[in-house]
Parts: C-alpha cells; sequence; structure tokens
C-alpha cells in the first residue's frame, strides 16, 4: 500500500487527542488531553462540559502533535478524524478543526468510525522501535469500551460483519456503574481493577449470562447482582467488602468476554483474536487471553487501549490508502455502527 503520513483528531468523548502516524504503523507523535479529572466531580462524563473542553483544548493538542513530531501541516498526506460513534458536542469541535485544516492545507480529509480505530490501535508501534507482527485475517475481534460490547469478524482490511453486542450495558459501562455502587472513583474500570488486586474473585458467586446459541452479551443483570449483594451486606455491617466484591464482579465480566469470544474464534476458524477499546486495558481480562494457547491474541499497548488519536490515524491511513476520501461537507454521526 502507498506510502503515507496521516495527521488524525479525536474528540468523540472526554479525550482531546491528535496524532500523526506513517504507513498506518509507526507513530510519529501522539497526545492526549484527558477531562477524566473535570467529569469525575460528576461521576461521569458531563456532554456540555465535554464539548466546551474539547474548543479550549483542540488548538494547543494539534500544537503540540506537531512540535512533538517535529514537522510541519505541509508534511502531511492527509487529515483523518473521528466522524462518530460519540458525543455529538464533541465530535463537531474536532470535526471543524480537521475541516479546517483539510481546506486550509489543501489536504483529503477521511472520516474515520471510532470502533473501526480502536480495532486498528493492534497496527501501532513507535516509530524506531521494534515492529510487531501485523495482525492477519480473518480475526475475531471484542470490542470493549465504555459505550460498546461487541464482536466482529473481521475478514479483510475495513470489512466487519458483528456476530453480537450487548443488549444493555457495555463492559466498560457495567464497571463505571458497578464502582459507583461500591463507592469507588471514575472512570471506574481502572478503580475496581486497583480494587480487585487485594480481593477473593471467588468470594461472591455473580451471574454469568451467557445467552446460549448467540455471540451477545448481558450486564445489567451482574450489575444488579451486585446491587442486591451490597444491600444484603449494608443490612449486616456497615464496612463492605469493597476488594473482594470488586473481584468478584471484575471475574464474572472477564470470564464472559473470554470465554464468547473464544467460542466465536473457533465457530468462525479465525487463528487470530483481537481486543480492543477501554476495558482491553484491564489486566485480568488481558491474563486470560494471554495465557491460551490456541489463538494468537493482539492486545494494544495500555496508551492505546483507551481513546487517543493514533487509532484514528491507522484506520484513516487504511481508509486514505484504499481511496476511502470523505468530502468536506460530511456530519458527525454519533450512533455511526461499525457494521
Ligand atoms: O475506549 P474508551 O476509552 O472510551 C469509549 O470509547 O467508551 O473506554 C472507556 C471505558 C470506561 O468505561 C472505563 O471504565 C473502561 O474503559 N476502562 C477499564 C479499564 N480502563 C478503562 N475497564 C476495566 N479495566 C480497566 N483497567
Ligand atoms: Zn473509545
Amino acid at each position: 500500500m502507498k506510502s503515507a503520513r496521516i495527521l488524525a483528531i479525536e474528540t468523540s468523548c472526554d479525550e482531546t487527542a491528535c496524532a500523526i502516524l506513517e504507513n498506518g504503523r509507526a507513530l510519529l507523535a501522539s497526545i492526549v488531553a484527558s477531562q477524566m479529572d473535570i467529569h469525575a466531580r460528576y461521576g461521569g462524563v458531563f456532554p456540555e462540559v465535554a464539548s466546551r473542553q474539547h474548543v479550549l483544548s483542540i488548538i494547543p493538542v494539534v500544537e503540540q502533535t506537531l512540535v512533538q513530531s517535529n514537522l510541519s501541516l505541509q508534511d502531511m498526506d492527509a487529515i483523518a478524524v473521528t466522524r462518530g460513534p460519540g458525543l455529538a458536542g464533541s465530535l463537531v469541535v474536532g470535526m471543524n478543526m480537521a475541516k479546517g485544516l483539510a481546506l486550509g492545507i489543501g489536504l483529503p480529509l477521511v472520516g474515520v468510525n471510532h470502533l473501526e480505530g480502536h480495532i486498528y490501535s493492534s497496527w501501532i508501534y513507535n516509530a524506531g522501535e521494534s515492529i510487531p507482527p501485523e495482525p492477519q485475517f480473518p480475526l475475531m475481534a471484542l470490542l470493549v469500551s465504555g459505550g460498546h460490547t461487541e464482536l466482529n469478524l473481521v475478514t479483510d482490511h475495513l470489512t466487519y460483519q458483528r456476530l453480537g453486542s450487548t443488549l444493555d450495558d457495555a463492559a466498560g459501562e457495567a464497571f463505571d456503574k458497578v464502582a459507583r455502587l461500591l463507592g469507588l472513583s471514575y472512570p471506574g474500570g481502572p478503580s475496581i481493577q486497583r480494587a480487585a488486586e487485594s480481593g477473593d474473585p471467588a468470594r461472591f458467586k455473580f451471574p454469568r449470562a451467557k445467552l446460549e446459541g448467540t455471540y451477545d452479551f448481558s450486564f445489567s443483570g451482574l450489575k444488579t447482582a451486585v446491587l442486591y449483594e451490597v444491600n444484603e451486606l449494608k443490612k449486616k455491617s456497615t464496612t463492605l467488602p469493597v476488594e473482594d466484591l470488586a473481584a468478584s464482579f471484575q471475574s464474572a465480566v472477564v470470564d464472559v468476554l473470554f470465554k464468547k469470544t473464544l467460542q466465536a474464534a473457533r465457530d468462525y476458524n479465525t487463528k487470530e483474536i483481537l481486543v480492543a477499546g477501554g476495558v482491553s486495558a484491564n489486566r485480568a481480562l488481558r491474563q486470560a487471553f494471554q495465557s491460551q494457547k490456541d489463538f494468537k491474541v493482539h492486545i494494544p499497548p495500555f496508551s492505546l487501549c483507551t481513546d487517543n488519536a493514533a487509532m484514528i490515524a491507522a484506520a484513516g491511513y487504511y481508509r486514505f490508502a484504499l481511496g476511502h476520501i470523505s468530502q468536506l461537507d460530511i456530519d458527525v454521526q454519533p450512533t455511526w455502527r461499525l457494521s
């Protein structure tokens, strides 16, 4: 595929991010300005606050990325941007910035699906460091983030077949809600992981929704089971065994995600599995996939699991190289499906 340098912008939720990537894989620069501390006060992302914060951060973030790369806008071949899914008010900030850059410099614009970005995070390595093996098709992709949980069969570049998804909460959303129940801070994933480290995962037998015969997931029953358990425990004592509750909840989530993905990979005869999205930063989940020997597994480094623009640049590169150029009048698509 042709060589190209992509500057990408990501503002779908609460991170303002920009990155520059070469040929779909070599990362030259990446800046992520997180708004986490601001939203933590509200216990979750406050959409209006998020979009205002993107407006303040977007120009400095793009400037810092260029400084980090030692390159200028004229050295780019295309501008990629997250078009959706995400918060409308947040997406438009990145989209307008990207359109402005594309129009001002005369570069092609490439609109990217955020979930496609998460998948492509496994293609990325730091320029100058050793090159990891490129994922090979067909592969089974488990996407686990704050807004999505789905299994996709990926048969080629940019070619997805959604096999199943969550019927209610996304896995990350379940982590966030259960953390709140346990009095742990936002975002819930890292807080639960930390608490679980010193907890007993076998103390509470929380339900694992199997949804036999489908590749769908459900986490709302698990969340309710934790709520009932917490209410019962509160009747007996003033202190909650937060560590054991966190470890038992985490183990139920990991168990379901791991077993369903392996089953799907077997059923569709893929040799490789890819795990991506914010929840793929979870150590217990990574360990479950890395300790099996039947499939080659791709999980991005921690810095690329949660939202970033490097992944948008990677997906943007393959879109650009395969001729998927966007018109300058494209709009954001807050509920855009991958397939
Ligand atoms: O991909 P992401 O950054 O944003 C979305 O596209 O949604 O994912 C954010 C989600 C949050 O729900 C957060 O709690 C979860 O990823 N998360 C984790 C961990 N780190 C982030 N969940 C479990 N364990 C973690 N270590
Ligand atoms: Zn994401």
